[in-house]
């Protein structure tokens, strides 16, 4: 996601936030921008792409300043590009603004903004707030004032830092939910959204709280909380190094996504999901063809595919139009049968995917709507499609997908949701998406079983991962991350296919997951865990508390209810996630990249 640095003291501050965004580069970005004070205001350069890019500018203008920030952008509203980068300033170029998050609110401002004649020239969020804060400026004079009252004007979560023309010895920061460090020096101080970038120029940190506004100079920080009053900041010491520190103090991205679930989820959810239930989306298709829509195909490969049952499960229970999910592999040489009032839904995390790419133009070509759910903003998936809806998940490192897999069925519902909205279709599903980040955090907590059973299964050589209906797709996500990355050999079907073939490979040693997410089927998944038990194979059930379930399995990791089974199964991939992470990590395997995998498969 976007990174934010600032410096004020006696050194070169550009370079100063020039290295400590580039040590945030692990983040993802797509352009990247400084502000800083000069002779007679403040100087901005920014450009769309990678950091080379933006040094390249700063080689070219030469600027110098003491007090500088820094901002590298992961673009969510608006495309990459030098316009949408950060730093922004406000109507009267006298405030400048960098920010990572998503102003909720924004559309609801500008309006407001527009009204009273103020021009933007971006398409972000961060340029509105900066014109609500330069509105206050107008009306106190004081930046902190400023920043404090524009605060209470903006929904969403947000990490904020703010310079004035007119107060060159200050910096101001503000953050809700984003996260945002301080660093203290010597006559010098400094920021940044994540702690690596302060390491090799400080150990002593403030963490801010939700709410805290802070104030830098020279000489040191004030700090008041989200009522204005001030506080004692707590200065931590820091003693990882600086790759720990990247994971933010996890050994590796896989569990660090896997633990960022409950807020990707927020995020994704923030500002379409409305408190009554209904569901806001920018950038979707036109109603009429929302409307019109008499059968769904899905295209995606590997965990999108995963999704995309999640999401026919969904569509096709709520809506009740026909959805078919096509591995792209598949889908761009068999000549699909589309017509006119299809529509096609591509899955993507990557947005680059070749074969969902190519899956893509065919639907296309036949004249069909398109609508992409993707993660990385701007990319061939993103741009070709009719219509796109990003998960807003944050850039996924880790090979293994976990968070984007959660965020590609959350945008799936969302877009579901939607189209039941405009069909006159009423549903539940807005209260069980809504509880899903608290449910998740819930679940999460199950990881110290997940150690204990990763420990008891180690040298398990076969798993078998079984479910039924949005369960058995969930049992597909759980096998796929368990081969990927503990390189262990899995079966997995719904439960019901056992008995015709694949238990004759049932024997000790074996052992088989069952998700039961759904009481209207427990009986029967009892029934084939007992299949299982029978053959002295050992089973490790996940799903919906239940005394029988407790009872038949050797093990059981319960997961909260939601109110919707096809949430609630995608819940239950979690636990998966986390059985997977800690078994490879027993077997010493390299998690983040595991051996023949590619993070972007930009080839057939
Ligand atoms: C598995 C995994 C892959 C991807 C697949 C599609 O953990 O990450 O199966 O899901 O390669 O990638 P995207 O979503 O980028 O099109």
């Amino acid at each position: 996601m976007c990174g934010i640095a600032g410096y004020i003291g006696p050194r070169e501050a550009i370079a100063i936030v020039f290295d400590q965004i580039t040590r945030l580069e692990y983040r993802g970005y797509d352009s990247a921008g400084v502000a800083f004070q000069r002779e007679g205001g403040i100087g901005i350069l920014k450009k769309a792409g990678k950091l080379v890019n933006l040094k390249q500018l700063l080689e070219t203008e030469k600027p110098v300043s003491h007090l500088a920030i820094a901002h590298s952008r992961w673009a969510t509203h608006g495309g990459p590009t030098d316009e949408n980068a950060h730093p922004h300033f406000d109507q009267h170029d006298r405030i400048a603004v960098i920010h990572n998050g998503i102003i909720e609110n924004y559309f609801e401002l500008a309006q407001e903004l527009s009204a009273e004649g103020h021009v933007f020239v971006s398409e972000t969020d961060t340029e509105i707030a900066a014109h609500v804060i330069g509105r206050e400026y107008e009306k106190s004079g004081c930046l902190t004032a400023a920043v404090r009252e524009a605060a209470k004007r903006l929904k969403g979560a947000y990490a904020m830092v703010v310079l004035s023309v007119d107060d060159p010895n200050r910096i101001v920061a503000v953050r809700n939910a984003s996260p945002l460090v301080l660093g203290l020096g010597e006559g010098e101080n400094f920021l940044a959204s994540d702690i690596p970038a302060l390491l090799p120029y400080t150990r002593k940190v403030i963490v801010m709280d939700e709410g805290d506004l802070a104030t830098l100079s020279r000489e040191g920080i004030t700090l008041e909380d989200g009522n204005g009053e001030e506080k004692t900041p707590e200065v931590m010491t820091i003693d990882w190094d600086i790759e720990a520190a990247e994971k933010g103090g996890f050994p590796h991205f896989m569990i660090k996504e896997i633990h960022e679930q409950p807020e990707s989820v927020r995020a994704c959810l923030a500002g379409r999901l409305q408190h009554d239930g209904s569901v806001k989306l920018l950038n979707t298709l036109p109603d009429d063809v929302w409307r019109r829509t008499e059968r769904v195909t899905m295209v995606a490969c590997g965990t999108a595919y995963h999704a995309g049952l999640m999401g026919a499960y969904l569509i096709e229970s709520m809506l009740r139009i026909p959805v078919e999910v096509e591995y792209a592999s598949e889908f761009r040489y068999n000549n699909p049968i589309l017509r006119e009032t299809d529509l096609a839904i591509v899955i993507s995390q990557s947005g680059e995917t070749a074969d969902t790419l190519a899956a893509l133009k065919l639907a296309k070509s036949r004249g069909v709507a398109t609508l992409g759910i993707v993660n990385v903003v701007g990319s061939s998936i993103a741009r070709e499609c009719d219509a796109v809806h990003y998960l807003q998940a944050g850039p996924e490192i880790s090979v293994a997908s976990t968070k984007a897999y959660s965020g590609q069925v959350v945008t799936l519902a969302l877009a579901a949701l939607y189209a039941a909205q405009v069909r006159g279709v009423s549903t539940d599903l807005a209260a069980s998406l809504a509880l899903l980040p608290t449910r998740m955090a819930e679940t999460l907590c199950v990881e110290e079983q997940c150690l204990s059973i990763a420990k008891l299964i180690r040298d398990t050589q076969l798993m078998f991962y079984l479910g039924r209906g949005a369960d058995a797709a969930a049992a597909l996500e759980g096998a796929l991350k368990m081969k990927e990355i503990a390189y262990v050999a899995t079966q997995e079907s719904p439960a019901g296919e056992m008995k015709h073939g694949p238990l004759a490979l049932v024997e000790p040693g074996v052992v088989a997951v069952f998700g039961s997410t759904d009481p209207v089927t427990r009986d029967k998944v009892v029934s084939n865990i007992k299949e299982v038990k029978a053959r002295r194979g050992t089973v490790i059930g996940i799903g919906l508390d239940h005394p029988m379930m407790r009872n038949v399995c050797d093990e059981f990791i319960p997961i909260p209810d939601t109110g919707s089974h096809v949430v609630n199964a995608a819940l239950s991939v979690l636990p998966m996630q986390l059985l997977a992470y800690h078994l490879a990590h027993l077997r010493g395997c390299e998690i983040d990249q595991p051996r023949n995998l590619a993070k972007s498969v930009t080839v057939e």
